[in-house]
């Protein structure tokens, strides 16, 4: 992960690479550091901490004139989160600075050879080697230093590169992390995404794998690592700086949760044929024989992504009667996974950048198969390597827990499941059943987002236990695992999530008074089941929390506190039953005061293994 900055123009780099870095700490925010060019050396500030502490340590600097800089956020890999580990890193003689996204792999091996050279060492980082390769083959020359060094490296990267002697120049590259150029009147920017620069230009060019940019004052040069002319393309960002700020919110996260009835509709949009009972979706670039012919379908993902794949499993093989596999991308890329004829891939992922899912990708393109994907960010990896896809519109997620691309996501598959289903098992009339219930979720989920005061009083009772029971069944059980998610990611709180019925396999060993259960007891074909299984718990001693369908007096027999939401028909119970348990998750963590945007450990965008 972590995030990286560059600038070189007529203003100063220092306040543009500050703000970038703010936009970027959601990729990770153990250290921060910046590194300004002046033409006799740098200016550098580095430390452990966040973007607010690299202000407040750089205060006082007078950064006037220096018109050349680059900036990084980091998430530890290699070496703890440090001043001595936190980027920039130069080389032995401070000619080069560096700042890096991604992990040497052979680093090691480079490093212990340097330091018989005698060359001296002063971090525990992997990113450092690169700095000092570079050091070794500067001669004046920074774009063919670089491209040298990156010969001798393997492993991911998106780098930026100045040299101390040469405010003029600033140098990109990437392999496997991402990289954005932004193109300005007489500036340019460089970034791990469009988020840090927004607010300077809207023209950018997402840089392609392997390739270099050699930015300089008002032009550029864009060639392939092994110096082959590129003719990079200059797209527009369709979204602006507003849709980055918290809005009045207290934390991005309750403000995307809130975004939800929006950001559905956004999905919808287009795409949506209620009186045919159907939907389009244009960018799989798959003609209908060719939907039609499909047999199986995998879909690869990671952490929410992946719970969203499953409730498309549920969608698809119910509804359209097509077999689905879900993996996780982690597994799927290393085990040899079979890819027979007739079969889709789709991986889905917010970011567009997980590196797991990025190699999951290629690897099910190596066997042949068609690849597509559902992604968020547009012009990320992911998207530009597919053979063809579907994008969320959801904005920018700047939440590190995700939440309204997860709802997004199960649009997205829903749409799809109408799509493949109307060629198979869905009649007209039940296509329209199903187009009309999507239609109305907005609205249901505004009326839900409205109980955010009943939730937090919920919260308040619980939010001093340290363990919680997640349980739900059918199209439930995928939420049951996102439910427990979102509160272990932002409340460091113990959550699991199971199949209702397998409690008893188990969990039911942990019920006492102290270990809530939060049930999805929705009224679908397995209602009386799920019943079955609250009582189960009540008979343990253990209090439950149920989210339940308006109307359903009859559940608050059974539970201490109930949460109702909207009937739909049971496919699309999963984008109304995950509200309330976003909101649980979010005022748990803000009772017990954690750092809702930016938990500890985590990172919005994993581009390491
Ligand atoms: C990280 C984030 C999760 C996210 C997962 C997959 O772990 O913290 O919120 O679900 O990556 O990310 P993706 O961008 O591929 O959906």
């Amino acid at each position: 992960m972590c995030g990286i900055v560059g600038y070189i123009g007529k203003r100063d780099a220092y306040p543009i690479l500050i703000e970038g870095l703010s936009a970027l700490e959601y990729r990770g925010y153990d250290s921060a550091g910046i590194a300004l060019v002046h033409g006799k050396g740098f200016s550098i500030f580095k430390d452990k901490g966040k973007v607010d502490h690299l202000k407040e340590i750089t205060k006082k600097i007078s950064a006037g004139g220096c018109g050349t800089g680059i900036a990084h956020t980091r998430w530890a890999t290699h070496g703890a989160p440090s001043q001595m580990n936190a980027h920039p890193h130069l080389d032995q003689s401070s000619k080069i600075a560096v700042v890096h996204n991604g992990i040497i792999e052979n680093f090691s091996l480079l490093k212990q050879k340097m330091i018989k050279d005698g060359v001296k060492f002063c971090s525990e980082t992997d990113s450092e080697v690169l700095a000092q390769l570079i050091g070794k083959y500067y001669n004046g020359d920074l774009a063919s230093a670089v491209r040298r060094a990156l010969q001798d490296i393997e492993g991911t990267f998106g780098i930026a590169v100045v040299a101390a002697d040469n405010p003029g120049v600033l140098i990109g590259a990437r392999r496997g992390s991402p990289l954005v150029v932004g193109v300005g009147e007489d500036e340019l920017f460089l970034a791990s995404d469009a988020s840090a620069i927004v607010r300077h230009t809207k023209k950018v060019i997402y840089l392609k794998d392997n390739n270099m940019i050699e930015l300089m004052q008002g032009t550029f040069n864009t060639t392939t690592i092994d110096n082959k002319k590129v003719n990079p393309e200059i797209q527009n960002i369709d979204w602006d700086a507003d849709s980055l700020a918290k809005g009045g919110f207290n934390h991005f996260m309750l403000k995307e949760i809130f975004e939800q009835p929006e950001t559905i509709q956004n999905a919808i949009r287009g795409r949506l044929l209620v009186d045919e009972g159907a939907a389009r979706l244009d960018g799989l670039n798959l003609v209908l024989q060719e939907l039609r012919s499909i047999q199986r379908l995998i879909f690869v993902a990671c952490g929410t992504s992946w719970h969203a794949a499953l409730v498309g499993k549920y969608m698809i093989e119910d509804m359209a009667g097509i077999p689905v596999e879900v993996e996780y991308a982690s597994e799927f890329r290393y085990r040899n996974p079979i890819i027979g004829p007739n079969t889709l891939v789709f991986v889905i992922s917010q970011s567009g950048e997980t590196a797991d899912t990025l190699a999951a990708l290629r690897e099910a393109a190596h066997k042949g198969a068609t690849v597509l994907g559902i992604c968020n960010v547009v012009g990320s990896s992911i998207a530009r390597e597919t053979h063809g896809g579907v994008y969320l519109h959801a904005g920018p997620e700047i939440g590190v827990a995700s939440t309204k691309a997860f709802t997004s996501q199960l649009t997205v598959l829903s749409l799809l499941t109408l799509l493949l289903g109307r060629m198979r098992r869905i009649s007209h009339s039940d296509g329209v059943t199903v187009a009309r219930a999507l239609e109305a979720i907005p609205k249901q989920v505004q009326k839900i987002l409205k109980q955010n005061n009943h939730i937090e009083e919920i919260a308040k009772t619980y939010a001093k236990h340290n363990n919680f029971l997640y349980l739900g069944r059918s199209y439930n059980f995928p939420v049951a695992l996102e439910g427990a998610l979102k509160l272990k990611e932002i409340s460091y709180v113990h959550a699991e999530g199971y199949p209702a019925a397998e409690m008893k396999h188990g969990p039911i060993a942990l019920i006492d008074k102290d270990m809530p259960s939060v049930v999805l007891a929705i009224k679908d074909s397995i209602y009386d089941k799920v019943i079955s299984n609250i009582q189960e718990v009540n008979a343990r001693g253990g209090s439950v929390i149920a989210i339940a369908n308006e109307g359903d007096k009859e559940i608050e027999k059974y539970v201490k506190h109930v949460v109702y939401i909207p009937k739909t028909i049971p496919m699309l119970s999963p984008l109304l039953s995950v509200i309330p348990l976003q909101l649980l998750a979010y005022h748990i963590a803000a009772i017990r005061g954690c750092e809702i945007d930016q938990p500890r450990n985590l990172a919005k965008s994993v581009t390491v293994e």
